[in-house]
């Protein structure tokens, strides 16, 4: 039996491979393995000695049982360890254009704005996207039942045991409150972020993004929030003399409102920048309304600032030649490959 027990022991040092081992656990111990056919052929044996050749031939499952564990767990050592060895990544390696994915225009068109601004050290702020009316509005100097709440199209949760309402926010100036309430002047920040209003049509989806600045120092004038956007759309549209105006507008939080307008042309059917005497809305801002400043607990005789806001979704549809804002939305494979862009840049 001990001859047995070397021949099947050396079996099971010779593999080389889990497959090997596997095989042969089927060839011993398998339905019609050779261990297996010993323990069948006690039948045959006389009553008194099965019960010794019983044991004995359960001993020797044992043993080669524990080989074959012992086997395997040598065996899945060197097999890992050679897969290691053979799946290095060398990550210095160029990437293959075949297997790379793209970056949605949103996504390029915030890279672009936020590399612009935070040349001129503008930080990076974010807010939560489920606000209530507090930082939403009234901060933003919109009391209760102030008519340009309802230009808002809201969507609000249910009230909480409180009564407190909250809302998805419907602009990036909650960032403004957010901000100004956690830092002390200077402060210049960009808030890029999504926002959300219930409104659907070719220009208009629920969901949709909007990029906030704010600056805050002393003397700061009208003057400095118009070259600082007046800046950023020239470079942006990369037409270094872009037509743009400043029109009187009005936002609760801002005193005085501006609105701001690009020149552009649009006989042709499509909208072209640079030249035509058309022009196109693109931005609000303003001068930060001294309430504002006061709600957050800044003195308004000591700083002042300039806020303004846009669209991001419509400034990537102008800039990219988008047609329809709603198919920016739909995750369609074919319209990311035709409109995205390489994430190691150019299109
Ligand atoms: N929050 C405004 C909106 O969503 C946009 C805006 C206007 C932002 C003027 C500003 C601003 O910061 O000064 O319609």
């Amino acid at each position: 039996m001990s001859q047995q027990l070397q021949q099947w022991q050396s079996e099971i040092d010779a593999t080389q491979s889990i497959r090997d081992l596997d095989d042969l656990k089927v060839k011993l111990l398998g339905k019609t393995g050779e261990i297996t056919s010993l323990l069948k052929t006690l039948g045959t044996l006389p009553p008194e000695e099965r019960k010794d050749r019983g044991a004995e031939i359960n001993q020797l499952k044992l043993v080669v049982s524990d080989q074959m564990d012992n086997r395997r767990a040598i065996l899945e050592e060197q097999e890992l360890e050679s897969r290691l060895a053979s799946e290095k990544i060398d990550v210095t390696l160029s990437v293959r254009p075949e297997a790379v994915g793209s970056l949605h225009p949103i996504t390029q068109v915030f890279g672009e704005i936020i590399s612009y601004f935070s040349k001129f050290g503008f930080d990076i702020a974010t807010g939560p996207e489920i606000e209530d009316e507090e930082h939403n509005f009234a901060a933003l100097n919109m009391p209760d039942h102030h008519p340009a709440r309802q230009s808002h199209d809201t969507f609000y949760f249910m009230p909480d045991e409180s009564g407190i309402r909250k809302l998805l926010r419907t602009h990036t100036s909650t960032v403004q409150i957010r901000t100004l309430r956690q830092s002390q002047p200077p402060i210049r920040i960009l808030a890029p972020g999504r926002v959300f209003r219930c409104d659907y049509d070719a220009t208009h989806t629920p969901m949709f993004h909007q990029i906030e600045g704010l600056v805050i120092d002393k003397d700061i004038n009208f003057g400095h929030l118009k070259s600082t956007v007046i800046e950023f759309c020239r470079h942006f549209f990369e037409i270094p003399d872009l037509k743009i105006r400043f029109r009187p507008s009005f936002f609760p939080f801002t005193e005085p409102s501006a609105e701001m307008d690009i020149g552009c042309d649009r006989s042709g059917g499509g909208i072209k920048f640079g030249k035509g005497d058309d022009w196109l809305e693109v931005f609000g801002c303003g001068m930060v309304h001294p309430n504002v400043l006061k709600n957050c607990g800044i003195d308004p005789d000591e700083y002042q600032g300039f806020a303004f806001g846009f669209g991001v979704d419509r400034f990537a549809m102008l800039k990219y030649g988008i047609p329809d804002l709603r198919s920016m939305f739909e995750s369609d494979n074919r319209w990311l490959a035709h409109y995205g862009f390489s994430p190691f840049g150019g299109k």
